[in-house]
């Protein structure tokens, strides 16, 4: 039996291909089929089972296209309804697959219908747990998701999670591999290890939520204590992930259109339409952006902040790419957490557009020295940190204010946009994304600082006091 980890960083996600004997399963699968297609096809084996954890917040998984694509039966756990056919699973239930299986364990916690998946081998071993966000590495999944009104509180999804996880999970032998849904960086979790995987008797002794002499007061207290609202695309991606959506071919066709230079100009006049640039931070800063855009780099956490800063999940997107080659992965990364409205690229890149002589919006950039220098002597009128509060409060530069990326949408009736801003994050990735933001929304004179934080440490700067975090309970 093969057993296959697929780890997308940009979500921090894995999903699971296994194959035993022609026979092929996928678990919680994100939105793009070809590479589970194109595993299967290798193997010389036919996808039977696309296993689902729970209904996933923070990306769409792409059971349904996979389904119709391969004729596999979709299995959810108990309770779960969809718009399209699925086969609720029961605790217990056995799902032979070639010369092993994959047996359901209901784990209501997380979600309700939340399951993980054992699986037993061709020689009856029970080698690998897929715990979806049941249980991570160091964490277990966040109650708070599946809170509808009237119904269960988080306080109740807690208390099913650690019935789930001490009945059922812990009581699998400790040498098991406990394959996770998610991994550090997810808002799935708040205190996720950047390991994918461990045994569940290490997991027993380091994971706070595993502790032995843990009661049941106390555990709900600690995996709901310090929870931050969800990024708001979570809904959304819950709502699609129960419906029929568009075909991920559909989305690829449209979204990879090429569009000259003149016609992505006429587009990104428009009021509805929004123009994301993708490009690398050194060729948005050198060579500036088209008039309106948002700065979100394809090679940081692209779909996460796609998902936090775009307020309308239908919203019309063209986009500037680095590399043409990569127009197809930037289309299926937008896709994942559901923005299936891209409508095209500027073909030719930016270079095409400054051929044209169209205009041209550039921020300032100031190297952290700089930035410190004029700082010291005064000459900077709105210094601000966009990192996360949390982030702000364990250490930051005296005299800087804070204005999280996450929350730039609903904060900004708060800048004066006829103030000359200078921002700067942890290493400059969110400070670009907010200052692209600030001069789409009419900030004239706004200037990122190259490197962020970790470069402002290192000159002499003066820095609050280190306060340690107070620790959970
Ligand atoms: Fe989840």
């Amino acid at each position: 039996m093969k057993v296959e980890q697929l780890f997308t960083g940009c979500l921090a996600e894995m999903a699971y291909y296994i194959e035993s004997n022609g026979e092929v399963a996928i678990v919680d699968p994100l939105r793009e089929t070809e590479p589970y297609l194109r595993m299967a096809e290798a193997d010389g084996a036919k996808i039977k089972y696309i296993f689902l954890t729970h209904f996933h917040a923070d990306f769409v998984s792409g059971q349904y296209d996979l389904a119709q694509k391969t004729g596999a039966k979709i299995v959810f756990g108990p309770g779960a309804t969809a718009e399209y056919d699925i086969y609720n699973g029961a605790d217990g239930e056995d799902f032979p697959l070639g010369d092993g299986k994959l047996t359901l364990i209901h784990t209501p916690g997380h979600t309700m219908e939340s399951s993980s998946y054992l699986i037993t081998d061709e020689n009856g071993n029970t080698p690998y747990v897929l715990t979806g966000d049941a249980l991570f590495i160091g964490d277990v999944g966040r109650p708070d998701l599946a809170v509808k009104q009237g119904t269960l509180t988080e306080k109740d999804l807690a208390g099913f999670l650690f019935d789930s996880l001490r009945n059922k999970i812990m009581k699998l032998p400790d040498d098991i591999i406990v394959y996770p849904n998610h991994g550090a960086g997810s808002a799935c979790g708040k205190n996720m290890s950047s390991e994918t995987f461990d045994t569940l008797g290490n997991q027993k002794k380091t994971n706070y939520a595993l502790r032995a002499d843990m009661t049941k007061e106390e555990f709900i207290a600690e995996v709901t204590a310090g929870l931050k609202p969800p990024p708001q695309y979570f809904p959304n991606n819950v709502r699609m992930n129960k419906s029929i959506n568009v075909s991920i071919d559909t989305v690829l066709h449209k979204g990879t259109t090429p569009l000259d230079a003149a016609t992505f100009k006429e587009m990104s006049e428009q009021k509805d339409v929004l123009v994301v640039d993708t490009r690398t931070k050194d060729s948005f800063t050198n060579d500036g952006t088209v008039p309106g855009a948002w700065y979100i780099g394809i090679d940081d956490s692209f779909a996460p902040w796609v998902g936090a800063l775009i307020a309308d999940i239908n919203q019309k997107i063209i986009f500037i790419a680095e590399d043409e080659v990569r127009v197809n992965e930037i289309v299926t990364r937008f896709s994942r957490v559901g923005y299936d409205n891209t409508m095209g690229y500027l073909a030719g890149g930016i270079k095409d557009w400054i051929a044209n002589r169209f205009p041209i919006d550039k921020i300032g950039s100031v190297s952290a020295s700089k930035f410190v220098d004029l700082l010291n002597e005064g000459k900077i009128e709105k210094p601000m940190d966009v990192r996360r509060a949390s982030e702000y409060d364990s250490e930051h530069v005296v005299g800087v204010e804070n204005f999280p990326l996450d929350f730039i949408n609903s904060n900004f009736a708060e800048i004066d946009t006829s103030k000359e801003y200078f921002l700067h994050c942890a290493s400059g990735f969110r400070s670009l994304i907010a200052a692209s933001i600030f001069m789409a929304n009419g900030v004239e004179k706004v200037t990122d600082v190259r490197g962020g934080f970790n470069d402002i440490k290192e000159t002499k700067a003066k820095l609050t006091e280190f306060v340690c975090p107070t620790t959970l309970l």
